[in-house]
């Protein structure tokens, strides 16, 4: 964390605002997630519909899909396969920590994500630089009330993302998955 707060900011208004969870509170955050979604009890600060993307870049999200349920063993047609590794997702993929990054409301907000972005980065870099190893988690987004509500955090702060955090497990089926990235001469 004390490398990651050297991260740029628009202005250096450093506009993340970090909470870290373990133990017995992650469980007990992760049991109250899994059960708000299986609810439909969705309560994202921001909007976010795999249906939004269009050409090159929903065949990039849908070519992802495929390796990534490939990689888990997963058949298409599995739904319950799906299901359960969609959930992994809410069970922080069995990592040991898991941080929530939170942002204040500036405009569009725009830049503010640009900032907190960056910060994602740098954390996860520097997890690297350790030997350590993170998942950045748009999905656990979707929970903003809740993650608020057991954290005790204000209703000012956003959540924009998540971090699952621990020493990878190389044996993880998951982390098999190679998806590549397009050439910087295409
Ligand atoms: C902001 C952000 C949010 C993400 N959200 C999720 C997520 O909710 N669940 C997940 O399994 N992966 C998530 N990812 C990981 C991407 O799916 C992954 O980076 C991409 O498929 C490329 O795979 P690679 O980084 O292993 O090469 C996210 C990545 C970023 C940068």
């Amino acid at each position: 964390m004390e490398d990651a707060q050297f991260t740029p900011s628009n202005c250096n208004t450093q506009p993340w605002d970090v909470h870290i969870v373990s133990g017995n509170i992650k469980d007990e955050l992760s049991r109250k997630i899994l059960e708000a979604n299986r609810n439909g009890q969705h309560t994202a600060d921001f909007s976010f519909d795999t249906k939004d993307y269009y050409a090159r870049y929903s065949e990039r999200q849908i070519e992802q899909a495929i390796a990534y349920q490939q990689a888990m063993g997963i058949d298409r047609n599995d739904r319950e396969g799906r299901m359960r590794v969609v959930n992994l997702n809410y069970e922080f993929f069995h990592a040991p920590h898991v941080a929530f990054l939170f942002m204040p409301s500036f405009g569009d907000n725009v830049r503010v994500a640009a900032d907190i972005g960056m910060y994602g980065q740098s954390f996860l870099l520097a997890l690297a630089a350790r030997g350590l190893g993170g998942v950045p988690q748009t999905s656990l987004g979707f929970f903003a009330n809740q993650v608020r509500e057991s954290l005790d955090i204000s209703e000012d702060m956003k959540l924009l993302f998540g971090i699952s955090f621990g020493y990878p497990d190389e044996d993880f089926p998951g982390a098999l998955m190679r998806v590549g990235r397009d050439s910087v001469n295409k």
